[in-house]
């Protein structure tokens, strides 16, 4: 059984976008428990070699960013590489793409792979141009606009990342750039746009689409700011907490965003036993502490307009399912296929080698649980960190053991996974 008390690390999103603004504005950002992993350094890396200096310290959990300003941002003398992050490269293509700056990005085996013309052709309509032979796959070599036209983009994908890029692009943009999303995606950029103090205004349109507003040009003020514990690693311990008998946990300091809490709620309609204390509001986010205990699950529907408020927590959460008892169904989650790993694939493959029944249904997951998992199977993580940490946790309550071929990913988002779960009372074999 699992007991303690667990404070995961800082929201990867948020670190991400904290240290981006911090760059756009001249003056001292001090950024208290940014996360430190690997993806949130390969943005650190870009945006040094864009001019910003980055000073870590790690003692006192502190991170300051002294900016390059908006439109101040410098030209790269080298390659910028992205490793595994996807979120760092969507970005970033956006941070430049308003700038008259060449940058040429490149990233591991996994980020090349992904789709990167979801945010280059919206892109393209304000001027940036794309050099390389290369055109939806990194590497890529890009050229920002010398005269950026603003944006006005109905968003075809439900993305944050898009939604993001477009909003960091439209910093640097003359006049007002107007982006439209239909289906509710994380809204970090938006309440950190107003944090910083960027003319921004959102409001629901006639259709009920939400209509983001921003006039280009304006400073930003720089700022102090306290980064919430990431819900997407919390899920890893809730659902551990879950399935394996006799557990108990607390875990301090989450951010409870209701764009990024989704899969709590699905949990609780699973049966989970889950309560929220201390809720409070902090830099414009809530936060809570979670207890969760042990709890029997049954199967569960997810809506597909709920799946990008919890297209991180599929993995976990179909782990949930497979020792739920009964079908669950996750409607519309085609886009798990192009994350850090084939998702939709890995789920079916995962759990079926597991000894539990999962199929594909069109754009739908289908899993059947019986409350029991055989195990006995090795699971190959492809680069993907969910992946290995999903997979350590069904072999939690497994009747056999389960092997993962590769668990470094995990150090793209979660550096200290192992430390956490030996110190609540888990146990893991290497070799
Ligand atoms: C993220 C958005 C999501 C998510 C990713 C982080 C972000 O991607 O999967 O881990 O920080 O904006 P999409 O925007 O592609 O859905």
């Amino acid at each position: 059984s699992l007991h303690g008390r667990v404070t995961v690390p800082g929201d990867k999103s948020i670190s991400h976008r904290a240290l981006i603004l911090g760059s756009l504005c001249i003056g001292e950002t001090k950024i208290h428990n940014l996360l430190l992993s690997e993806d949130v350094l390969s943005t650190i890396n870009a945006l040094e070699q864009f001019g910003a200096s980055i000073n870590i310290e790690e003692e006192i959990n502190t991170t300051i960013v002294h900016g390059f300003g908006i439109g101040g941002l410098l030209q790269s003398e080298r390659k910028i590489h992205l490793g595994n992050s996807g979120t760092s490269a969507r970005l970033l293509i956006g941070l430049i793409s308003s700038c008259n700056v060449c940058v040429a990005f490149e990233g591991d085996e996994s980020l090349s792979t992904r789709p990167m013309g979801r945010v280059l052709d919206p892109l393209k309509e304000i001027g940036l141009e794309v050099v390389s032979k290369n055109t939806d796959n990194l590497p890529l070599e890009i050229r920002g606009a010398t005269l950026p036209v603003p944006i006005n983009h109905k968003l075809r994908v439900p993305s944050a990342q898009i939604k993001s890029a477009l909003m960091l692009s439209a910093l640097n943009i003359r006049g007002t750039s107007t982006i439209i999303e239909s289906s509710k995606t994380r809204d970090h950029t938006e309440k950190l746009f107003e944090y910083f103090g960027a003319d921004i205004e959102t409001r629901m349109n006639i259709e009920g689409d939400k209509e983001i507003r921003v006039n280009g040009q304006r400073k930003l003020s720089p700022r102090e700011l306290d980064i919430p514990g990431d819900p997407s690693s919390a899920a890893f311990f809730i659902v551990a907490a879950l399935i394996t008998k006799g557990s108990n946990l607390r875990i301090n300091n989450i951010m409870i965003n209701p764009t990024r809490s989704k899969f709590i709620d699905y949990l609780i309609s699973m049966g989970a036993k889950i309560n929220f204390i201390n809720e409070y509001s902090k830099c414009g986010e809530d936060i809570s502490d979670i207890e969760v205990c042990t709890s029997s699950l049954k199967g569960i529907k997810t809506e597909v307009k709920d799946a990008p408020s919890m297209i991180d927590e599929f993995l976990i959460l179909s782990v949930a399912a497979a020792y739920a008892k009964g079908e669950s169904r996750f409607c519309g989650v085609a886009e798990l296929k192009v994350k850090e790993s084939n998702r939709f694939d890995v789920i079916i493959n995962m759990l079926n080698a597991s000894g539990v029944n999962c199929k594909a249904d069109g754009d739908d997951l289908i899993i059947i649980g019986s409350g029991e998992v055989r195990g006995g199977t090795t699971i190959k993580t492809d680069y993907d960190h969910r992946v290995a940490m999903s997979a350590l946790i069904l072999g939690l309550g497994a009747k056999n053991k389960i092997c993962v071929d590769d668990i470094s990913p995990i150090a793209t988002s979660f550096p200290n996974f192992m430390e956490i779960y030996e110190k609540i009372g888990g146990k893991f074999y290497g070799g």
